[in-house]
């Protein structure tokens, strides 16, 4: 069941975090619907530009389509990740995505804005919601002095302003996640201070956390040993999502471990059977192998288990017409 990115936050806010999940292809979605429905979470299932130009937009939602009839119980919203303008009013106008995020971070505040609200009126015209991101993620290094680390954050003060200004439904924030596997490269980590400020300006308004992934170091190690170079790959600790859902984030977005799962999957099939040629021996282990991280990255988001109470809570809400057994 698809359902709309800003019910699902309704549900969660305080509470936990719903899983915003990139794929590129048909494994991915597999491993994603089938880790989500084993530990019973509702997510966000995250279309990026890249992943639509990969091989065809039309492509990737049909994916989406067939897992979604292969998967009944399943309730998920569709994400746009990182739009730009012109992407953005492609997915409004499909009819197939629950949501946009317009990335208009790297502009100056004033053209973030004007970015920003022209998406969200085009998008509210058709019931479709918007995130937006304010500040700036990135490598907040440590080498770089704290007055230039801290330009990259989002600045409290001005997060009010920008979600009144725009009338954006989520806002993804900067407090110092990083996309990729090297996060960082110091002693740093999440900034709760920020956050709590930023809660504290819109309190109840909902909160993306970007470059999310956790980078774990036993995947690291396997990927190395089997030939991979990630030396100093590092990620965000899972144990902290738990308390930056209660400071009011209520979507974490995850690619790059994905990334991971499947490097790791086929480097050890090449390396261990050099006589393996086929797609689908590392393919189905590559599915299980994802599936099994999703479900477990759903406990540590806190969504695990909420399935039915939130499939109850919005089929009661559309009047479900699904086949889902919801009723
Ligand atoms: O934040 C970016 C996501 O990880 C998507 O990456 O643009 O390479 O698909 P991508
Ligand atoms: P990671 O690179 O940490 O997985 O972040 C993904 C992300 O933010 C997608 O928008
Ligand atoms: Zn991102």
């Amino acid at each position: 069941m698809i359902v709309t990115t800003k019910d699902l936050f309704k549900l969660a806010y305080g509470k936990y975090a719903v899983g915003a999940y990139n794929i590129n292809n048909m494994e991915q979605c597999m491993g994603l619907f089938r880790g989500c429905v084993d530990s019973k979470a509702p997510f966000i299932i995250q279309l990026s530009k890249g992943a639509r130009d990969y091989t065809h937009k039309l492509m990737l939602e049909a994916i989406v389509k067939a897992a979604e009839q292969i998967f009944p119980e399943a309730v998920f919203a569709v994400h746009l990740d990182h739009g730009d303008e012109k992407t953005c009013i492609d997915c409004i106008n499909s009819g197939f995505y629950s949501s946009v995020m317009i990335d208009a971070s790297h502009e100056s505040f004033e053209e973030n804005v004007r970015i920003t609200k022209l998406v969200t009126e085009l998008a509210h015209a058709k019931g479709i919601a918007v995130e937006a991101e304010l500040g700036q993620l990135g490598g907040v290094e440590e080498h770089v002095s704290v007055d230039e680390a801290h330009a990259k954050l989002t600045n409290p003060d001005d997060v009010k302003r920008f979600v009144d200004a725009t009338g954006v439904d989520a806002l993804a924030c900067a407090i110092g996640t990083s996309h990729g596997a090297f996060k960082f490269t110091g002693t740093q980590g999440l900034r709760f201070d920020v956050l709590a400020q930023i809660q504290a300006k819109v309190p109840g308004f909902p909160l993306v956390m970007h470059g999310s992934s956790s980078v774990p170091q036993d995947e690291v190690a396997r990927i190395n040993a089997a030939g991979g170079n990630m030396k100093g790959a590092k990620g965000v600790d899972a144990d902290q999502f738990a308390k930056a859902a209660e400071l009011g984030v209520t979507k974490i977005n995850i690619d790059t471990d994905g990334r991971l799962v499947w490097c790791r999957v086929h480097r050890e099939m090449f390396r261990d059977k050099p006589e393996v040629f086929d797609l689908r021996p590392p393919g189905k282990i590559f599915m299980t192998e994802y599936a099994k991280f999703i479900a477990a990255k759903n406990v540590k988001l806190g969504s695990a288990g909420k399935l039915d109470e939130v499939r109850a809570a919005l089929s009661k809400k559309s009047g479900c017409g699904c086949s889902c057994g919801c009723k």
